[in-house]
């Protein structure tokens, strides 16, 4: 494991990720990250702002490796998960290893039941049937509304609600890190907050850690410790809530939300020590 970091004076917490430089390619001609670096330190919420078509969903496919089944390639740099390089890892390893992944629209398996939802969630680790029942009993504590949804069938949940299972079936598989693509897509803005909440929660009480795809900068800032803002498959910047909310033009280019969405991140304070932009 990566040992922690000194920057300045300051104690950076240990890296659980690390994307350094990377590229990606679609069908050999379409280069939609180019040079990308980021960093997620172990215990932390880290999110990923950008507009529509700024490569956040490519960059949390090529940690993840999910990029072969749309012809994507990471052709450049690397991706370091717990200290290994895992450029080219198998997903399926990736996941048993703690890294899990919920996708872009909230893939649930639609004609399967809630509870038969969470099941599949543990295909990669496959525990014992007592030891299931007692993660699933975890999720029911997490997320008491899926508890009363159980024997429903998830085509039939609102989006709120399949964003929550999308979520918990991926904590089934115990991850120490996951990755979160727009949460926040089609919800209602109360259900937004209820699905931060859980993350802050996981976050707090059982460590694990996030980076977190989102358009909505303003939701996003008041639940992360840093965030990195994602522009034609490039970081050009990245900080705490609190530095980036006190650039210029971040208001103006990233928060054009409505007065309460703006106050709302300029009150946020990360309830943990803030880590120092590395780099
Ligand atoms: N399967 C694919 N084949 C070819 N090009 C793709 C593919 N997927 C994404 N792209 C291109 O890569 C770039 C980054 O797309 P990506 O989906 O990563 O952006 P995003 O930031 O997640 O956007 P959104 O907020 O709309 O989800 C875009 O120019 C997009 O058109
Ligand atoms: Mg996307």
């Amino acid at each position: 494991m990566a040992a922690s970091t000194v920057v300045g004076r300051e104690a950076v917490a240990p890296t659980i990720l690390r994307v350094s430089d990377v590229e990606v390619v679609y069908k050999k001609s379409i280069l939609a990250v180019r040079g990308l670096s980021l960093e997620v330190g172990e215990g932390s919420i880290v999110v990923l702002l950008g507009a529509n078509g700024a490569g956040k969903t490519t960059v949390l496919k090529a940690i993840s490796n999910l990029l072969g089944a749309e012809s994507g390639h990471v052709t450049r740099g690397s991706i370091e998960y717990r200290g290994k390089v895992v450029t080219h890892a198998d997903p399926a390893d990736l996941v048993r290893d703690g890294l899990a992944q919920v996708l872009e629209g909230r893939r649930c398996f639609a004609h399967l039941s809630v509870e038969e939802n969470l099941v599949m969630g543990d295909s990669a680790t496959r525990r014992t049937r007592s030891d299931l029942k007692a993660e699933i009993e975890r999720m029911y504590v997490l997320f008491p509304r899926l508890r009363d949804l159980r024997r429903r069938s998830a085509g039939f949940l609102s989006g709120g609600e399949q964003q929550m299972l999308a979520i918990a079936r991926v904590l089934v598989s115990r991850p120490k890190l996951v990755l979160l693509d727009e949460p926040s897509m089609g919800l209602a803005p109360q259900m937004v907050e209820e699905v931060f909440e859980s993350v802050r929660e996981l976050n707090q009480r059982s460590g694990v850690s996030f980076l977190v795809a989102e358009q909505n900068a303003a939701v996003a800032l008041a639940y992360a410790h840093h965030a990195y803002i994602v522009e034609n498959g490039r970081v050009p910047r990245g900080g705490t809530a609190a530095e980036l909310l006190a650039e210029d033009d971040f208001h103006a280019l990233y928060l054009g939300g409505s007065a309460d969405d703006r106050e709302r991140a300029a009150v946020a304070r990360p309830r943990r020590p803030e880590f120092t932009l590395r780099g």
